[in-house]
């Protein structure tokens, strides 16, 4: 199995570059997320409360997150292996995410980040806000929460994974095209 933790904050390119990589890489991609938009979608009881954190750039409460990653992977427990999308974003995550995968006989092969300033996320996000409905990109205030939520809670988890020889970073600021080049360059020499 790879398993790779597709790392960054708010608007980095996560998403946008999950989605080469799952395809050159034959790998699930796994977006916290976008799991929990899709249940405020169809209105369940796990949607309703992630609603209430998420529309604030607030992490939503571990257990319910880590279970639900849980259920993901369980889901795909014969694949290739998996493109984790903002998860871990915090260490009690992370070890839940160890557990999970020594579970599977597996491991994380490698936490990829992709470093983007700021300012460059703000404009990312808003604009993308002018379309995407999503509450939390349609203010720089709730914008900047979350960047802000990263810095405090999530960017930490670097040095978590740089101890276990397990960090790279990339420069995440360029065309799709060149950071998903960056990026394989890594993925290529795991
Ligand atoms: P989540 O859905 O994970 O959002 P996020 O991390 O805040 O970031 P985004 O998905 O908005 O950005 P991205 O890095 O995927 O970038 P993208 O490719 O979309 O989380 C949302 C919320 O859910 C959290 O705030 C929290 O409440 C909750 N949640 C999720 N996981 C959780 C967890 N583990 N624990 C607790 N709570 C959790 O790109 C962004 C934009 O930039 C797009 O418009 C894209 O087209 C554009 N773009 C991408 N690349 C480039 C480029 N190279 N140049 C120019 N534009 C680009
Ligand atoms: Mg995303």
């Amino acid at each position: 199995m790879l398993n790779i933790v597709l790392f960054g904050p708010p608007g980095a390119g996560k998403g946008t570059q999950a989605n080469f990589l799952k395809q050159s890489h034959n790998l699930i991609h796994i977006s916290t997320g976008d799991v929990f938009r899709k249940n405020i979608k169809s209105r369940t009881k796990l949607g309703n409360l992630a609603k209430s954190f998420m529309d604030k750039g607030l992490l939503v409460p571990d257990h319910v997150t880590t279970e639900m990653l849980k259920d993901e992977v369980l889901k795909n427990s014969n694949c290739n292996g998996f493109i984790f999308d903002g998860f871990p974003r915090n260490v009690f995550q992370a070890e839940a995410l160890k557990t999970i995968l020594f579970n599977q006989g597996s491991t994380v092969d490698a936490m990829i980040a992709l470093e983007v300033s700021d300012e460059v996320l703000v404009k990312r996000l808003l604009n993308r806000g002018k379309t995407s409905g999503r509450a939390d990109d349609s203010s720089e205030e709730i914008v900047r929460n979350r960047i802000k939520v990263y810095y405090s809670e999530t960017a930490i988890l670097k040095k978590y994974y740089d101890k276990q020889g397990k960090y790279y970073g990339i420069n995440g600021v360029g065309t799709i095209d060149n950071i998903t080049k960056r990026l394989n360059s890594v993925v290529n020499k795991l």
